[in-house]
C-alpha cells in the first residue's frame, strides 16, 4: 500500500507536537525482558517439539521462570513474541493467532503476563508478509493495530521484510507511529526500518526518535562471538551519530542479550555484553532458554549494579575510547557518577588495561570505585581506573568523583 494523503497527514501530525521525541510515556528507560527469536527462532513444530515450539506454553513457561527466578523483580518485564505467530490467512480480514499453537489467543497471553506483573509483546512486519512468510501489516495497517491493541499487548516490534517501497521506509513507520498512538494504549514501538536502511541511505534518528520507542540497527545478533563482538565494534564505530540519539524514551537496539546461548560460553564472554549494553543503555532483552540457565548465568543477568547502570535515568549512550592496550566504555550517570567498562578484545591474553580519569569523563580529582562484578569496594583511584582482565572479559566500575 502507498503511503496515502491520510497517512502523510498523520505523519505530519506526529511532527507537529511540541514534545520532540514520541512521547507515549513507555520506554523512559531500556526496556528489559525476554525476546524469542535468536533461541527459538521459526520453530512451528509443536508434534514433535512441543517444549520449544512458538506457542502460548513457550511464552507462559518463560514467564513462569521470569516470576519464580527473580528475573522480573530486577526489572526484566517485557515476554516478547516474535515471528510465526499468526494464521497464515486472515479471519474477516482480521489477523488471528494459530489456532493450534496459540488456541486461548494473544489476549490470554496478555493477561496471563499482566496478572503477573509482567507485560506482553508482538511481532509484526511493515511489508506484505513477516520475514517468516506470516502476514504482514501493509495494506491492512489501521485494522490491525486495533486489533493488536485490543487484545492489549504493550509492545510491538515492526520488522521490514517484504516491503513494496523501500523510499518510504521512515514515513510509513511514522504513519504507523500515529495509528498506534490513535488506538490510545501506550505501545512501546519497536521499529527495524533502520536496519533495513543501513549503508544505502543517511538515517535520520532525530526523525526515528519522533516516531519509535527504540529502534534496530545492523544485523541481526546470531548465536556466535564473532557476531557479538562485530555489534560492539559497530557501535563503537558509530558512536558519533548513535549516541546523541539515545534518550528517555527512544534507544538504539543492538538486538538481543545470549546469556545461556552458545555466543556467550563463558562467565567472561557474558560479562562482556551485559556490561557494554548496560553501558549503550541498550534494551536488555534475553533471547535464551530460562527453564535451564546455570547459576554463573542468572548471576550476571540478575547483577543490579549493572542493571543499574542499564536502567539509569540520564539514558546517556555511553562511548568507547581506545588505549594503548584493551578499551574503555564509559557513560555518565544521574548522581554523577560513572559506569565505566575495560574490555579486553583479545580471544587468548589476559592484558593489564588502564584508563587514565580524565579520558573517561572525570577531568579533574579523584574518584572512588566499586567493582560492580563483585559489588566490592576498590577503594580510591587517582590519575587512572585499571584491571587486569582476561580474554573476551571487561571489567565493570562504578566511580564516584571526588574533589
Ligand atoms: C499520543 O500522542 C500525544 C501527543 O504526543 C501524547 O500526549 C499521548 O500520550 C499519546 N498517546 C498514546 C497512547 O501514545
Ligand atoms: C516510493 O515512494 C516515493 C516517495 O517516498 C515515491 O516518490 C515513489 O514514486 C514510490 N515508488 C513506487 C514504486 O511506488
Ligand atoms: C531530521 O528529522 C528532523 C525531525 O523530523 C528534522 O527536523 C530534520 O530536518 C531532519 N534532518 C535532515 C537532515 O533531514
Ligand atoms: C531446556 O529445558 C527445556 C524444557 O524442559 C527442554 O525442552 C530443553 O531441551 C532444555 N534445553 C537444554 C539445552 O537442555
Ligand atoms: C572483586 O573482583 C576483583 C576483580 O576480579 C578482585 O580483584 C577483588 O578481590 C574482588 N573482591 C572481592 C571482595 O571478592
Amino acid at each position: 500500500m502507498r503511503v496515502t494523503t491520510a497517512a502523510l497527514a498523520a505523519v505530519a501530525a506526529v511532527c507537529l507536537s511540541p514534545a520532540s521525541a514520541l512521547d507515549n510515556g513507555v520506554a523512559l528507560t531500556p526496556p528489559m525482558g525476554w525476546l524469542s527469536w535468536e533461541r527459538f527462532r521459526c520453530n512451528t513444530d509443536c508434534t514433535n517439539d512441543p517444549e520449544n515450539c512458538i506457542s502460548e506454553q513457550l511464552y507462559m513457561d518463560m514467564a513462569d521462570q521470569m516470576v519464580a527466578d527473580g528475573y522480573r523483580d530486577v526489572g526484566y518485564e517485557y515476554v516478547n513474541i516474535d515471528d510465526c505467530w499468526p494464521a497464515k490467512q486472515r479471519v474477516n480480514g482480521k489477523q488471528v493467532p494459530d489456532p493450534v499453537r496459540f488456541p486461548r489467543g494473544i489476549k490470554f497471553l496478555a493477561d496471563y503476563m499482566h496478572s503477573r506483573g509482567l507485560k506482553l509483546g508482538l511481532y509484526s512486519d511493515a511489508g506484505t508478509e513477516t520475514c517468516g512468510g506470516y502476514p504482514g501489516i501493509e495494506g491492512h495497517e489501521k485494522v490491525d493495530l486495533e486489533t493488536f491493541a485490543s487484545w492489549e499487548i504493550d509492545s510491538l516490534k515492526l520488522d521490514g521484510c517484504y516491503f513494496n517501497n523501500r523510499t518510504d521506509y521512515p514515513a510509513y513507520y511514522g504513519m504507523v507511529s500515529g495509528l498506534l498512538n490513535a488506538t490510545e494504549r501506550p505501545i512501546l514501538f519497536s521499529c527495524s526500518y533502520p536496519a533495513y536502511l543501513q549503508g544505502n541511505t543517511f538515517i535520520n534518528y532525530t526523525y526515528a526518535a519522533e516516531i519509535c520507542n527504540g529502534w534496530r540497527l545492523y544485523d541481526d545478533i546470531q548465536d556466535n562471538w564473532g557476531s557479538v563482538e562485530g555489534i560492539i565494534n559497530f557501535w563503537g564505530q558509530h558512536q558519533e551519530e548513535l549516541a546523541p540519539a539515545a534518550g528517555p524514551g527512544h534507544q538504539n537496539d543492538p538486538d538481543m542479550i545470549l546469556v545461556g546461548d552458545t555466543a556467550l560460553a563463558t562467565p567472561a564472554a557474558a560479562r562482556t555484553q551485559l556490561a557494554i549494553w548496560s553501558i549503550l543503555s541498550a534494551p536488555l532483552l534475553m533471547s535464551n532458554d530460562l527453564r535451564n540457565m546455570t547459576h554463573w548465568q542468572k548471576e550476571i543477568l540478575l547483577n543490579t549494579g549493572v542493571i543499574a547502570v542499564n536502567q539509569d535515568p540520564l539514558v546517556k549512550q555511553g562511548t568507547r575510547v581506545a588505549l594503548s592496550v584493551g578499551e574503555a566504555w564509559f557513560k555518565p550517570l544521574a548522581n554523577g557518577d560513572v559506569a565505566v567498562g575495560l574490555r579486553n578484545p583479545s580471544t587468548s591474553d589476559t592484558v593489564l588495561i588502564t584508563a587514565p580519569l580524565h579520558l573517561v569523563g572525570i577531568p579533574k580529582g579523584y574518584a572512588t570505585a566499586v567493582d560492580l562484578w563483585n559489588n566490592s569496594a576498590v577503594g580510591t583511584v587517582r590519575a587512572a581506573v585499571t584491571a587486569t582482565v582476561g580474554p573476551y572479559d571487561t571489567a565493570m566500575f562504578r566511580l564516584t568523583p571526588q574533589t
